[in-house]
């Protein structure tokens, strides 16, 4: 038994901020960031809008798709590192308003990366037969957490939810190998310092805080690993890719590793000009916008690569049904 992708669907919040936007606040321009990152503009949450509100319009359009109801699911896994409380979990504000009564639910903190771990995890649960039916989502509002007066994060990050539905199959499709890693070394390079039980109170910076250079090196370096693992452990080579969905954080990233890897342009989606760095949302963000765009069809060889804070990273390759 496999877990195959059934179903997919996303939400971002209405509102756009665009570079010349911020330009208006900080020392930035519209050309300074088109050329570093490849981010137009990125949708930001308003103060009364969480993450379990987009993650549940995110599973709502997945359950849609996948046509399962609430009730069939066994298990909810929400990547998130910007939860609505520290608990309960997303995954249970979502069981509750889902009504998915027989579904246990649970969240996993990856940042970044959460999607591809979360799936790792939902994969491993209907591999071994325990479970049927599972609803993953990747969803995060970074821009709560930013500091709008610094300029090195705050133009990266934008607000969103995607959801996958996972079922048993032994149809030849599904999710075919996956790859997990964690450089916990690195953890300082990208971190949240306050609100955590080191520092209830936030006396330390409630906002992100990135080395950026750090990141970039470290995101170049595991992206192609990431890549290259989870195909080998497939049996696999860069050339079996039809279509890769890497993490939407910076296109000098992807064109670096893509441009190593002598992986074409054309396999490869991209959508972080219309959304920024969406976090564990931007791989299944970017995977429901490439299966309404037609882009991937049955059979296809589908590589899903992320990479985050923790330092984190990882990757899952999936036989389209
Ligand atoms: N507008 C204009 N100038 C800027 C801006 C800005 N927004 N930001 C920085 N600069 C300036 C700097 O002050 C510096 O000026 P100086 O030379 O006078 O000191 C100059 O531009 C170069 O700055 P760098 O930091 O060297 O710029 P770099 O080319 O490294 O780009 C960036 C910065 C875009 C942040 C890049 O390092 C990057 O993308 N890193 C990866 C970050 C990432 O992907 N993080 C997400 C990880 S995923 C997760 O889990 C959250």
């Amino acid at each position: 038994m496999r877990a195959t992708i059934i179903g997919v669907g996303s939400c971002v919040p209405e509102k756009i901020v665009t570079n010349d936007d911020l330009a208006k606040s900080i020392e930035t321009s519209d050309e300074w960031i088109r050329t570093r990152t490849g981010i137009k503009e990125r949708r930001v949450a308003d103060d009364g809008t969480s993450t379990s509100d987009l993650a549940i319009v995110a599973a709502e359009k997945a359950l849609k798709s996948a046509k399962l109801s609430p009730e069939d699911l066994d298990l909810i896994i929400v990547g998130t590192t910007s939860p609505d409380y520290l608990f309960p979990s997303v995954a249970c504000l979502l069981q509750n308003k889902l009504e998915a009564k027989k579904a246990a639910a649970f969240d996993v903190s990856a940042a970044c990366s959460g999607f591809n771990y979360a799936l790792t995890v939902a994969s491993s649960f209907i591999e071994n037969g325990t479970h049927k039916n599972i609803l993953v989502v990747g969803a995060d509002t970074l821009t709560k957490y930013l500091n709008w007066k610094d300029r090195g994060t705050c133009i990266l990050f934008g607000d969103g939810a995607g959801a996958v539905v996972l079922t048993a199959s032994d149809d030849g499709s599904g999710i075919l190998s996956n790859w997990l890693k964690a450089e916990g070394r690195l953890g300082d390079r990208l971190i949240m310092p306050g609100g955590g039980s080191r520092d209830p109170e936030q006396k330390n910076t409630r906002f992100i805080t990135m080395d950026g250079k750090e990141v970039f090196k470290f995101a170049v370096r595991v992206l192609e690993e990431s890549i290259y693992e989870s195909l080998k452990a497939a049996n696999l080579s860069v050339k079996d890719i039809d279509l890769l969905i890497p993490h939407q954080a910076n296109d000098r990233i992807i064109n670096h590793v893509i441009k190593k890897m002598g992986l074409p342009k054309e396999k490869v989606y991209v959508n972080l000009q219309k959304y920024g760095n969406t976090s564990a949302a931007s791989i299944p963000l970017a995977l429901d916008e490439a299966v309404s765009d037609g882009k991937i069809n049955k059979g296809n060889i589908v590589v899903l690569a992320g990479f985050g804070a923790g330092l984190t990273a990882g990757a899952n390759v999936i036989k389209w049904r």
